[in-house]
């Protein structure tokens, strides 16, 4: 007969095993300021990664744990690294890292139930909605992987509110071309979300932007009003408070506005810029958040908490029940804290049924940097790209494309040479990114600007200081005077 003890660890096994990975943990956390920034997978590796058979039989872990270090470890994204700034990716907050192995330990289904994940996540719900000012009665949230199932999610509810009939009927009978408004910044999450839910991407309007990448709103309202007279529904406005690009802020309380006077729906990605509330300088211009009717949030970007964590919120709780629930007999609760079932079920609210224990790493680091914590290290942030702004405003063969956006600063090797040459200048600043990208002193990327390549730093790690940001400005510079095509 099969022995299955030998699957079954010991007490001294787990501690054995976990205290190596505590010092994997510690020395990999540790070491990364000192190692390079990236470097591309070798070659042998990626094939034996696509080479090797499924195991016939166990191993050990301690050879485990070995291959892992050689060839996992070794080969990270990045992120993490001090001077780490390409896209908008934060290193893990090291409670949140341990609260993963908490979580896993718990390993709960989080689908619903009377048990204690279930409240920690309304707990966190609950502390997200005050952080941001959301309206706490009658609103509803769930964490999920990250902001774009957090839109979809969001504009899902949209589409069910104001298409009245469409779970029943099929965007098909009730759509009368429904129509929905991205800014041409808006990430591509949007656009794909939009689609999913079926409104067809001739009918997703792209609405034009300013100089500083912000949606106009004055072309929004035209956009609605003659999408209006020619007999289209306008359902959803989906607005940007952060863009990936260029940390642009669209403007909120216009684009509420509008969306008021029009009877449309307005979602908020937030899943970068809704943080950055917290500070004083961004306070007012993030304010109208709260009166979304749907919000995307990614906690994995700015608040440190280790991927996947986003967070939708819907301020009409009832109606995001009714868009997505779905449930058997056996897992219908009206709710109350007796008993097995307790609440209605999170899986009512989403697409998800079994939900993993998210809302533990979120609640961590809720509680451990608490609101001030945030702030500082946001203000921090913040302050950092001022400085890398001010050192690219400084230096004469070095442009600045805009001012920051939120901790997002976009620039290019520009020499007076090369100053009035388009063409030079985006190929100079292409060859310059995968320069330093290889390089391993540090990491950004890129982003497109009227059609001109720019470099773009974006800073959301606490690790990150003023020499780091000093030392990214010297090594561009020096890097693009080495290029062939530099001078
Ligand atoms: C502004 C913005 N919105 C949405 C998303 C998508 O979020 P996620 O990758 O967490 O699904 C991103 C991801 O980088 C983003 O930067």
């Amino acid at each position: 007969m099969h022995d299955r003890s030998k699957w079954v660890w010991t007490d001294e096994e787990i501690r054995r095993v976990g205290y190596r990975v505590v010092d994997m943990i510690a020395d990999y956390v540790g070491g990364l300021p000192e190692r390079p920034v990236f470097r591309p997978c070798p070659e042998d590796l990626i094939a034996r990664f696509a080479e090797r058979p499924l195991p016939e039989s166990g191993q050990d872990t301690d050879s485990l744990l070995e291959e892992f270090v050689d060839d996992v470890l070794s080969h990270p994204f990045g992120n993490g690294h001090p001077r780490f700034f390409g896209w908008v990716n934060s290193p893990p907050a090291i409670i949140g890292v341990f609260a993963e192995m908490l979580a896993a330990a718990m390993n709960p289904s989080v689908a619903g139930g009377n048990h204690a994940a279930v409240y920690v996540e309304h707990q966190v719900v609950r502390w997200m909605k005050e952080l941001i000012g959301f309206p706490a009665a009658g609103s509803m949230g769930l964490l999920v992987s990250g902001s774009s199932m957090a839109s979809l999610t969001g504009l899902a509810v949209a589409r069910h509110v104001k298409l009245p009939g469409v779970r029943q009927l099929g965007m098909q009978e009730v759509s009368q071309h429904a129509v929905a408004y991205v800014s041409a910044e808006g990430h591509s999450c949007l656009r794909k979300a939009l689609e999913l839910l079926g409104f067809g991407s001739d009918n997703i309007r792209q609405i034009p932007v300013d100089d500083r990448l912000r949606m106009r709103i004055d072309e929004l309202d035209r956009v609605i009003q003659q999408d209006r007279q020619y007999g289209h529904l306008p359902v959803v406005v989906a607005a940007s408070a952060g863009t990936a690009g260029t940390g642009a802020i669209d403007p909120l309380r216009g684009i509420r506005d509008i969306c008021a006077h029009h009877g449309v729906w307005f979602h908020v990605d937030a899943a970068y810029g809704g943080p950055a509330i917290l500070s004083d300088r961004y306070r007012d211009q993030l304010a109208a958040l709260r009166d979304a009717d749907s919000l995307a949030l990614d906690l994995h970007k700015w608040m440190s908490v280790p991927v996947e964590a986003g967070l939708a919120l819907v301020k009409d709780g009832a109606a995001m029940r009714d868009a997505f629930s779905l449930v058997p007999p056996y897992i219908r609760t009206e709710g109350n804290s007796a008993g097995v079932m307790g609440l209605p079920w999170f899986s009512e609210y989403g697409m998800q049924q079994t939900r993993g224990f998210r809302a533990l790493k979120a609640w961590m680091c809720l509680k451990y940097f608490g609101r001030d914590g945030y702030r500082e290290q946001i203000e921090r942030d913040l302050t950092l790209a001022e400085q890398l702004a001010g050192r690219v405003r400084q230096s004469a063969s070095l442009e600045l494309a805009l001012e920051p956006g939120l901790s997002i600063v976009c620039f290019r090797y520009a020499p007076p040479e090369l100053k009035d040459d388009a063409v030079a200048l985006n190929h100079v600043n292409q060859q310059l990114l995968e320069t330093v990208q290889l390089g391993g002193t540090a990491f950004l990327t890129s982003t497109l600007i009227n059609g001109a390549f720019w470099l773009r730093a974006c800073i959301i790690n606490h690790r990150t200081t003023a020499a780091d940001i000093d030392l990214l400005v010297d090594h561009i510079v020096q890097i693009a005077h080495s290029l062939p095509t530099g001078t």
